[in-house]
């Protein structure tokens, strides 16, 4: 299968590669698997929870090279963005950037959920410290 040469690009310069301590509360994880081919996808961002911006992001990915590519760009495009800006973030969209085929389209959906896992993991961390502090009146 020839990979698009923006998938090879990110294969052969993943960025952001590594992870955040896990257990920071400004760090929220994202763990996914791929039931098509047993693919595995760990992806972290780091927020600053004054202004709610995606500061850092980091993946690790057991998987093909459009799964690498894929999240990859995913890091990329998290940084900077809201988290609700985020949620945004369609496979579609990474599909069209790295001109995948058909049969690496759940590449694309494994990083699409890793982010929306990890947005979740962090709002719930959000909830939790909220919860034991509450916030001035
Ligand atoms: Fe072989 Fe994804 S199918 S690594
Ligand atoms: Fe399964 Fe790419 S994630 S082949």
């Amino acid at each position: 299968m020839p990979y698009s040469d923006k998938v090879l690009e990110h294969y052969n310069n993943p960025r952001n590669v590594g992870s955040f301590d896990a257990k920071d509360e400004t760090v929220g994880t994202g763990l996914v698997g791929a039931p098509e081919c047993g693919d595995v996808m760990k992806l972290q961002i780091k927020v600053n929870p004054t202004t709610g911006v995606i500061e850092d992001a980091r993946f690790k990915t057991f998987g093909c090279g459009s799964a690498i590519a894929s999240s990859s760009l995913a890091t990329e495009w998290l940084k900077g963005k809201t988290v609700d800006e985020a949620l945004d973030i369609k496979n579609t969209q990474i599909v069209e950037e790295l001109a995948l085929p058909p049969v690496k389209v759940h590449c694309s959906v494994l990083a699409e959920d890793a982010i929306k896992a990890a947005i979740q993991n962090y709002q719930q961390k959000q909830d939790a410290v909220e919860a034991r502090e509450p916030a001035a009146v």
